[in-house]
């Protein structure tokens, strides 16, 4: 088995407060007949212990590829990555995936949205968990499954004892979830990626889901990436966030922060688009004009300029490098960040040309309060209900 450091080492890294992963100007770029799409344009950024971050974007904006290119579970013949991912100080990048495979599920696992397509049908949910855990740990068949029902337990599965010889269509699509996060917990990873893990579920269970996993990541002091396209799931369940856009970190913040002073154009439209509660079912959601760019040749310039209500001449020509705002930790890659008197400038001048979509845009800057408030910041990881969902 490769070598992931020694304990003392890492204890020391630990001891140190040292991050527990820095991924450096990573680019995960794939070769198509086309040209190079590039998924991961140039990301940069640290995670330190037991904090979890939300990647938020569209879809295609790259949050998937970014997640599987830090674990390495991109096996595309066309893939072209460069760059660092330090993992406990360790760059990833250069291992083999042989190599690759002491890391994954005991240090890093992932949690995926679709649970039927992570379980097998056809296998009892519990002879998936003790594969995987006599696998991984080395243990005997019945210490396995006094484990794997431990686990369905923590994951608040009701009549664990009964449940672990269900198959996966027994169980409801929520349940399947509970237990695709007791096998990715199984081994006690120090790294947890939960990529949209509740898309394919209902609202309520939704919430419960997200909010396990919240509890779960404070528990036993992991350190989470939470990927999702909506930011509402990323308020109140996380530290930190980082917005994407066309394989691009464009603003980064802890949440609170974030939500306190949004600077980039982009994340206010994210806010825009959120779901409304009140909103009723089927209705269109308030998605953000214009079409996510082509990432073989984006546009010049700011990759979000032709959708921008705020878009300037300046932006269509040079791009907005990310840089450090006023407020710790906070950086975003705007030539006329929301809240400042040049983007107030930038919307007048739109307003005054008529330019559609700052025209669009118009209804919903004023409702960005209102919509603000009925966003939960508070931590929350109550699970209320979480038995048999
Ligand atoms: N093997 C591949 N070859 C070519 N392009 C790819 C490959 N894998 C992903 N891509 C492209 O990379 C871009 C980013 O994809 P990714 O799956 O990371 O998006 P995402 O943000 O996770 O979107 P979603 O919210 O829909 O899951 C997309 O344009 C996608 O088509
Ligand atoms: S740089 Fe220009 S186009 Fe890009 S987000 Fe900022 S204002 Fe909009
Ligand atoms: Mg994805």
């Amino acid at each position: 088995m490769t070598d992931v450091g020694t304990d003392s080492d890492r204890l020391t890294r630990a001891e140190h407060n040292e991050p527990l992963l820095e991924v450096i100007d990573l680019k995960t770029h794939f070769q198509v007949e086309g040209g190079i799409v590039k998924a991961v344009d140039g990301v940069s950024f640290t995670l330190d212990r037991g904090k979890t971050l939300g990647i938020v974007g569209e879809s295609g904006s790259g949050k998937t590829v970014l997640s599987r290119s830090i674990m390495r579970l991109i096996t595309a013949p066309n893939v072209i990555t460069h760059g660092e991912v330090r993992y406990d100080g360790r760059d990833l990048v250069t291992k083999s995936s042989r190599e690759m495979k002491a890391y994954w599920g005991v240090e890093m696992a992932m949690v995926f949205q679709d649970p039927m397509t992570s379980l097998n049908p056809v296998v009892k949910v519990g002879r998936q968990m003790t594969e995987h855990i006599r696998h991984h740990l080395g243990v005997s068949k019945s210490e396995a499954r006094a484990t794997a029902i431990e686990l369905l337990k923590s994951v608040r599965i009701p009549e664990p004892e009964v449940r672990i010889d269900n198959y996966p269509h027994e169980m409801s699509g929520g349940m399947r979830q509970r237990v695709c996060i007791a096998i990715a917990l199984a081994c006690g990873p120090k790294m947890l990626f939960a990529d949209e893990p509740t898309t394919a579920l209902d609202v309520t269970v939704q919430h419960q889901i997200l909010n396990l996993l919240r509890q779960q990541q404070k528990d036993r002091f992991m350190t989470m990436i939470m990927v999702t396209h909506d930011l509402g799931v990323v308020a109140g369940r996380t530290d930190e966030i980082a917005v994407m856009y066309a394989g691009k970190v464009v603003e980064k913040a802890p949440t609170n922060q974030l939500f306190a002073d949004m600077r980039h154009p982009y994340t206010q439209a994210l806010l825009w688009s959120i779901p409304k509660v009140s909103q009723p079912k089927h209705t269109r959601l308030n998605a953000i004009a214009g079409r996510p760019p082509d990432l073989i040749s984006p546009p010049s310039g700011c990759s979000f300029s032709p959708r921008c209500p705020y878009a300037q001449e300046k932006c269509h020509i040079e791009e907005p490098p990310l840089t450090a705002g006023a407020a710790p930790g906070h950086q975003f890659a705007c030539w006329y960040p929301v809240g400042s008197p040049e983007n107030e400038a930038a919307w007048e001048r739109n307003l005054a040309a008529g330019v559609p979509q700052t025209l669009a845009a118009a209804g919903k800057l004023t409702a960005t309060e209102e919509l603000l408030e009925t966003i939960n910041l508070a931590d929350d990881t109550s699970d209320h209900e979480g038995a048999g969902a």
